[in-house]
């Protein structure tokens, strides 16, 4: 009898307790999908390292090949409005979660936070995020004349209202050759980046700073993201601005240089709360070795580090 309730008590506070880890939730990078063996296999090594670790792994579409697709083709901004419904429907979610983002799923997951952030989000790790956007497409090989004909086309189209509404990778194509055409009319980036001023919206700036550690993982070889420095807020400027456009698209990315996180406008005059975060010491800046997303040596200590703290309350 005495042995039976002892163990009902055990049993009530172990499940309280495993109950308290707080919850995880993942957005997965391009190309992936929301249940692909290889985020099946990360969530399954994330409760290896967290026993008991509820984990959510974000969906557009909850049939693959569907989710898998929403991550080329969609409006960003619509994509954001039904991520933040379902997260807000589930209830082991509610009293917050730890978030990581790949690649451009940690960008999604930062705009979450500035606008809705509900229920929020209190550690963010991102892996090779693209959050001052790309400048450029991946470089095609010598002679490949097919992919440098699509790269020139999409390059051309990439502020058109179309490609602003449904290729996800023009939603956060930041040009600096262009960045007039890119904050007038960029659908997405611009707008959670706080560039327009027409668009401004100081709430942005409140969220964002409420982070308790936002982790920047950029990779050392990173050679999918130009510039893989968009990992820590970097991005490219053109140094040279003599040439014409259509010069400029067919140039190779040479001739740009880096502007480094505590250079940016947005920075320096904290549009979007990332220096209040940053002289809280709550930016942390870290990389992994390789190209883009070789993460297999690179996860552990973050995911321990970072995620999966009991909560207190
Ligand atoms: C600012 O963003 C918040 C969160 O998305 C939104 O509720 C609010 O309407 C926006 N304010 C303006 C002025 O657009």
């Amino acid at each position: 009898m005495v042995w039976t309730t002892l163990s009902a008590i055990f049993l009530l506070v172990y499940s309280a307790a495993a109950h308290s880890i707080r919850p995880l939730v993942l957005w997965h990078g391009l190309g992936d999908s929301y249940a692909s063996p290889g985020m099946l296999e990360f969530v399954s090594m994330i409760k290896n390292v967290h026993p008991g670790i509820f984990v959510h792994s974000v969906y557009i579409e909850e049939e693959l090949d569907k989710d898998r697709q929403a991550g080329f083709y969609g409006n960003v901004n619509e994509q954001l409005d039904s991520v933040a419904n379902q997260l807000a429907t589930i209830p082991e979610l509610g009293h917050g979660f730890d978030a990581i983002g790949f690649s451009q799923g940690g960008q999604f997951l930062r705009a979450y936070v500035e606008r809705f952030n509900n229920p929020p989000i209190h550690n963010l790790l991102t892996f090779g995020s693209q959050h001052m956007g790309i400048s450029d497409i991946p470089i095609c090989r010598p002679f490949d004349l097919i992919c440098q004909a699509a790269r020139r086309a999409t390059k051309q189209a990439v502020y058109s209202s179309w490609a602003q509404a449904n290729l996800v990778q023009a939603q956060y194509f930041r040009d600096p050759a262009n960045l007039e055409t890119y904050i007038a009319t960029g659908s997405f980036l611009p707008s959670i980046n706080n560039e327009d001023p027409l668009r401004h919206n100081d709430t942005y700036a409140k969220r964002l700073a409420s982070l308790n550690g936002l982790v920047l993982i950029m990779f050392t070889q990173d050679k999918t993201v130009v510039p893989k420095e968009s990992a820590w807020f970097g991005s490219e400027v053109v140094d040279d601005l003599s040439f014409t456009s259509a010069q400029r698209i067919l140039r190779p990315a040479t001739g740009r240089s880096i502007v480094p996180m505590h250079l940016q406008p947005l920075y320096v005059e904290d549009w979007i709360g990332l220096r209040t975060l940053d002289e809280q010491g709550k930016v942390i800046f870290e990389t992994c070795e390789g190209e883009h997303m070789q993460i297999s040596d690179c996860w552990e200590d973050f995911v321990r580090e970072w995620t999966g703290e009991i909560r207190i309350t």
